[in-house]
């Protein structure tokens, strides 16, 4: 330490910032990339609030919605470094750290989001929680958004429909391999740049979820809707391994305690989010939302089909088994 800082008597001026990060409370940063008046952007402010309330002296969550800090992307390899403690990414988005949780962007795997549900609360699926503790990265809990629409700039029917035209895709080989099996062009772009991409011309087309559409205006430059419901777009709450390791254990039991409140508030956002915004884009004049007969959603589906094989061993059968054992209601719920 410099000797005039002794001299003048200035060592408690130093330690004053110490003393002061000692007191006020350790900012925990939460990064999306979607609006907070969605079922993801919801239940980070209401992590944000219980946390609040709960450990307000001692964390604060700050959250940085529709993209403001970084993209999905990033933002994984961001958990991963521990700079970022708490994100929700799209499940097609963690290619580049498992090959697991790619089963959950295979096409046509569940009929609706009870299965969902199902496959996400049963062991094979909380087992993928822990898919990538090797590169510092642990899953807290699944999120639902909703069941993926196809949307285009013009009528589509039938897969040939959308042959040659440029589709959106989350960066996801599995998605990639779903659109090159119609015939159409896979462009990999992140959330933040669709809509510009869409307005530009430079895409003709995307899939999403109601809420993302409608949240995002997408249907300002696609017109056409298609009631697809051919994927399914939910979410893994994820936080850094070692950072949650080692916080107190009494701290790390209220965290959980509010995440698990939270995502139970986003679960409920989602269902209603996703009925209402599907209502509201079928009322828009502007608008058109086709309803596909069972005999045509099966084109679709003999279509896309194709990519499960491609992408089983990668997968895992077990799992791929464990989803369709999912899809059938179990007896209670009949
Ligand atoms: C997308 O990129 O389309 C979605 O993952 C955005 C989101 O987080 O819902």
């Amino acid at each position: 330490m410099k000797k005039w800082i002794v001299r003048l008597g200035l060592v408690p001026l130093l330690l004053l910032p110490l003393l002061a990060s000692a007191e006020s409370p350790r900012q925990l940063v939460f990064s999306h990339v979607v609006g907070p008046d969605t079922p993801k952007g919801k239940m980070a402010t209401m992590f944000q609030s219980i946390v609040e309330q709960k450990l307000g002296g001692r964390y604060q969550v700050v959250v940085h919605p529709n993209s403001t800090l970084m993209n999905d992307v990033e933002v994984i390899d961001a958990v991963a470094a521990g700079e970022v403690h708490f994100a929700a990414p799209s499940l097609s988005k963690f290619a580049g750290y498992t090959s697991r949780l790619k089963l959950f962007s295979l096409p046509f795997l569940f009929p609706d989001m009870a299965a969902v549900d199902r496959f996400q609360q049963s062991e094979a699926g909380r087992g993928l929680l822990t898919s990538m503790q090797d590169s510092n990265i642990l899953g807290l809990g699944y999120l639902h958004n909703g069941l993926k629409q196809l949307t285009a700039d013009r009528p589509f029917h039938e897969p040939q429909d959308l042959a040659g035209l440029r589709f959106r895709i989350m960066d996801s080989p599995v998605l990639r391999a779903q659109f090159e099996q119609i015939g159409a062009e896979p462009v990999p772009l992140a959330f933040a740049d669709v809509y510009d991409a869409l307005a530009s011309g430079m895409i003709q087309g995307q899939e999403n979820t109601w809420s993302n559409i409608y949240s995002k205006n997408f249907q300002h430059h696609q017109p056409y809707l298609m009631e697809s419901n051919h994927g399914v777009l939910d979410y893994l709450l994820i936080t850094n391994n070692a950072f949650w390791q080692g916080l107190p254990d009494e701290d790390r039991r209220m965290l959980s305690y509010a995440m698990d409140i939270a995502l139970r508030y986003g679960n409920s956002v989602a269902t209603a989010k996703s009925r209402n915004d599907h209502q509201d884009l079928k009322r828009m004049r502007e608008v058109t939302v086709y309803r596909p007969s069972e005999a045509e959603l099966d084109t679709w589906r003999r279509a896309m089909q194709p990519v499960w094989a491609e992408f089983e061993e990668a997968i895992g059968r077990h799992l791929i088994d464990a989803a369709l054992a999912a899809s059938k209601p179990s007896a209670g719920e009949r």
